[in-house]
Parts: structure tokens; sequence; C-alpha cells
């Protein structure tokens, strides 16, 4: 039998990032399009059968597809630099649940699938769980398909380019109708396992967060002629907002807000810039995000009046608190025993379809404490304890 951390390693080669350390995998490039045929190729040989959704999800059925089925997965992208568990985890434990349920001789009675969801980090065209929330309707399909990577190039040119009928994207309400439950096993993101004592844990909660972009405008000029009193700088508000979501972060409760991406162009070291773009992630529990971006913004807005910049600011994404469903984690926590559940600051696809069927996590310990970079890490005796959690409930779920 393939062990999860021997699927882990197949693919361990795939999109490092010689440059960032770690790994760089996003939408369409090169190493997802191999990730991606290797996952087909890997579901195939289990027998299932794998097609691609209209947003550019693998679905690998076990059996027919078919009402009131159980679905398990994740996604294959990555953060620029990021850890070689989040994402890929939960699908080689999908892959490995399904190989050990086949090897006892379990057949599902219910429709079961294994799905990659696509651009789930929006590591490439900027919105977080793009395959989930086009298939889900919670963004529009006319708005994904103008969105724009780094180069300019817009999500409807990459998608088409790679073989996607970009005129069919959008909400998939008989697909989604399809599933009955939905689990993604995840590795754990912050310190929440350390302390627990537990290789396992049953997801809770995802708190709500959002992204917003800051454009600053000025003017572009020459840095050794234009005189400091003659200079309308667009790093300046920049910078001052980097400074402000800070401090305002810290007059929230259990407030993270973060300035990861900061974009000046044209970038030269010898150029005033002339725009300077800024993301901002930021997520609080309860209705209060939109509060704090409000509160940076105004803090933007007059530090961009005050170097006569101009200013807007754009909501890319945004999701309110989840809850996972009660039931399913009643029944994980009956089925698995003594395991903790546990909260999360950080977003999956599990979160969005919680907004429509029953949807849950497990997640894995991480005894770094980090993730969203090389450090992310999982013991491979975890990874296994994961996996095989997994598919005792899926066992139960899909009997
Ligand atoms: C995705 O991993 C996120 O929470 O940003
Ligand atoms: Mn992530
Ligand atoms: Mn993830
Ligand atoms: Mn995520």
């Amino acid at each position: 039998m393939n062990s999860t951390t021997g699927l882990l390693g197949e693919i361990a080669d795939v999109g490092r990032d010689a440059k960032r350390g770690g790994y760089s995998r996003h939408a369409f490039d090169a190493p997802e399009h191999d990730l991606r045929t290797w996952f087909v190729e890997r579901a195939q040989r289990l027998g299932l059968d794998v097609e691609t959704d209209r947003n550019g999800n693998l679905w690998a059925w076990w059996g027919a597809p078919g009402p009131d089925a159980v679905v398990t997965g994740s996604h294959l992208d990555s953060v620029p630099g990021g850890g070689a568990f989040d994402g890929p985890l939960g699908v080689t434990s999908a892959l490995a649940a399904v190989e050990a349920l086949q090897a006892k001789g379990f057949r599902p009675a219910k429709p079961f699938a294994v799905v990659v969801f696509a651009e789930e980090e929006g590591g490439r065209f900027g919105v977080p769980c793009l395959g989930s929330r086009l298939m889900t309707g919670t963004i529009d399909a006319d708005r994904a398909r103008a969105l724009r990577d780094p180069d300019g190039v817009t999500f409807w040119e990459a998608a088409a380019k790679s073989g996607l009928d970009v005129d069919r994207i959008g909400a998939e309400p008989e697909r989604l109708g399809l599933i009955g439950r939905f689990l993604e096993l995840h590795v754990e993101q912050g310190r929440g396992l350390i302390d627990l004592g537990s290789a396992v844990a049953i997801g809770s909660t995802v708190i709500a967060h959002g992204r917003w972009r800051f454009s600053f405008s000025g003017q572009g000029n020459h840095a050794g002629a234009t005189l400091i009193a003659d200079r309308v700088d667009p790093m300046l508000p920049a910078a001052e907002t980097v400074v402000a979501v800070r401090r305002l972060a810290t007059t929230r409760a259990d407030a993270r807000a973060t300035v990861g991406r900061l974009v000046p162009t044209p970038g030269g070291t010898n150029v005033i810039a002339s725009t300077v773009d800024l993301w901002l992630d930021a997520r609080v529990p309860g209705p209060v995000t939109p509060e704090l971006v409000e509160d940076i913004s105004q803090a933007a807005r007059t530090a961009a009046e005050a170097e006569g910049c101009s200013l807007t600011v754009t909501r890319e994404s945004y999701s309110d608190d989840v809850v996972f469903d009660e039931k399913l984690r009643r029944d994980l926590g009956e089925w698995l025993g003594e395991v903790p559940e546990l909260p999360t600051g950080a977003g999956h696809d599990a979160a969005i379809l919680a907004g429509f069927v029953p949807a849950g996590m497990l997640y894995v310990r991480n005894p770094t404490g980090i993730s969203h970079s090389p450090e992310e890490f999982a013991e491979a005796a975890d990874v296994e304890a994961g996996a095989r959690a997994l598919a005792e409930v899926l066992e139960r779920l899909a009997a």
C-alpha cells in the first residue's frame, strides 16, 4: 500500500522554489499541471473515474457519481514559497485512505469522490478558494474571468490556454447538490495542536477573513533630481498604512491583519514609484473585520492626502465566520475517540462549502506551528495517523 508519506514523496520535487525556498505551485503553471497529471494517474490506478468540472476542480469518483456523496480532498496549489503539506496532505491522505479501504475489501454504499480544488490559495489570481467559490456561486463568473495575475494575464486567458471552457465557468448547483458530506484533512497551521498531546484534531470554526487591495497613485519621478518638497511619493502613505495595520489590529481582540505583498511600480531603486499596490489580509472573529478595514482605510486616506496621492481600496474577497457541521463534528468525535476540537484562522475550501453542504475538517499536528512557509511540517507518524483517521471516518460515512 502507498502510505501518505510515500505519496507526498512522489511529488516532493514538483514546484520547488529555488529562490524563495519551499514550493511555488500556482493555478495553471507547470508544477500545478504536473501535480494534476500525477493526481489523475494515481486516482486512475485506484480505479477511480476522474473528471474536471466546469471550474477546473478535479473529481475522482469511486463508483458512479450520485446524490448524498461522501466527498473528501483539498488542493495542490501553494502560496509563493509555501510548505509541502498545506493542500497536498489532504489530497494524498484521501488517496491513501481509498487504497486502504479497497485493501480491506470495503466498497462504498454511497457515491464517493476525492476532489482537488483549484487555486485554493489565490496565489496567482488573488482570490482564495477560487475553485470552490466558483462552484458554489460565491464569486461571480464574470468577475473571476477578469481577475489578473501579477503579469496582467487574466484568469480567462490562463484558463482558456489550459483547455478549460471559460464560457462555462461558474456555479454548478447540480454538482454541489450531489455532496452529502464534505471532509477536508489539512495540516494544522498554527500552534493549536502542539500542546494538546494529539496527532489529530476535528475542525470547529474558521474566523471571518478577507483580502483588500489598496492602490496608491502619485507621480513617478527621478530619485536624484526631485527635491523632497516636490515629491508625490505613493510609498509614503503605503508605509504609513503598513504601520497603521499593526496598530489598529492590536485594538481588537483576536484580530490578525497582514500586509504580505507590497508592489511599487515601476520598482526601481533610483525611481520614485508612480503607484504602490498593497494587499491587506484581515481576519477577526465575528462581524467586525470590515470595521477594522474601514479604520485602516481611513488611516490610509489621511496618509495619501497628506502626500497628495490618490487611493482606491478594493475588496477582493470576504468570508464570514464559519462553524463546521454540528452533526458531522459529533460523529467524528464519537468515531475518533479522544480527539480535540480546534478553531482556525486559516481559510479552506471546506469553509466555503460549509455554507452549502455539511462540511468538516480534520487537522494533523504541525510541530513547528509554522505554515505558509518552508518550515511547515508534520511528523511521518502523525501524517499516517491522520490518514488512518480519515479512512476510518470515510468508511463510516460511506457505509
Ligand atoms: C489559506 O490558506 C489562507 O487561510 O490564507
Ligand atoms: Mn494555505
Ligand atoms: Mn490549504
Ligand atoms: Mn487555505
